[in-house]
């Protein structure tokens, strides 16, 4: 089991979609249900952990003895993770579904129907994973990589540019996995190695990624 392995770790979590608002009305969003940060947040929890879970909008219950923090935006994603990071943090994962644009504004009144055509312009959103790995006094920072195509040379790519210690991909492109269901398939990679994961439930490749993670961290405490 992986009782013990996080003993006395402080962990922080992003999980779910966000939305981007449109009008008061209308927002920008993706499928994610937050299953798979909920069951990480879990797993570290059993794990030993102080867990603080960084949630979007989802329908899930919180856990119990997990400090969730619910956001909506990724720009509260990126101001509720930093705030918690802030206060200690030897491990942070990202598993939220991050909205990478936002509407330029956000209409006040609700937009009405009109021509044909109309057109949204975006802005591009904080990247909270980025920023976190980015700190002076990073965390060991993992993140997740949900791609429909050439999944091992884009996650590992993204290690890199991100300045990651893990990262866990995702083939989002297989259905009945990823986004929005019971199970999921991923591959980890880390500098020194690669391992496959499932197909499992959610809350059977937490627990593996806990193991696995607590087995680099614990090594290098650095
Ligand atoms: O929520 P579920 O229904 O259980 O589905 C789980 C999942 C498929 C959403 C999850 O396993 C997953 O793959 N999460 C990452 C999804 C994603 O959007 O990946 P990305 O390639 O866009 O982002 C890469 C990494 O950067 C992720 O760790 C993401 O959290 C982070 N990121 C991205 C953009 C941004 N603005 N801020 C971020 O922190």
């Amino acid at each position: 089991g992986t009782s013990g392995l996080l003993a006395g770790k402080r962990v922080v979590i992003t999980a779910g979609p966000t939305r981007e608002p449109i009008d008061p009305v209308r927002y920008i969003s993706n499928h994610s249900s937050g299953r798979m940060g909920y069951a990480l947040a879990e797993a570290a929890r059993d794990a030993g952990a102080r867990v603080v879970l960084v949630s979007g909008p989802v329908s899930l219950p919180a856990p119990a003895g997990v400090d969730v923090r619910p956001v909506v935006t990724a720009d509260d994603m990126l101001a509720q993770a930093s705030a918690a990071v802030d206060e200690g943090c030897d491990l942070f994962v990202a598993t939220a579904a991050v909205a990478d644009y936002r509407p330029e504004t956000c209409a006040g009144d609700k937009i009405k129907k009109s021509s044909e055509q109309m057109a949204l312009p975006l802005v591009r959103n904080p990247d909270t994973l980025a920023t976190i790995a980015g700190r002076d006094d990073a965390p060991f920072t993992v993140g997740f990589a949900a791609e429909t195509s050439d999944v091992a040379r884009y996650a590992v790519d993204k290690m890199q540019r991100k300045k990651l210690r893990m990262i866990v991909a995702n083939d989002v492109s297989v259905p009945g996995l990823g986004f929005n269901s019971e199970n999921n398939a991923v591959t980890v990679f880390w500098p020194e190695g690669q391992t496959a994961i499932g197909p499992d439930s959610k809350q059977r490749i937490a627990e593996r990624l806990v193991a696995l993670i607590s087995e680099q961290l614990n090594a290098d405490p650095a």
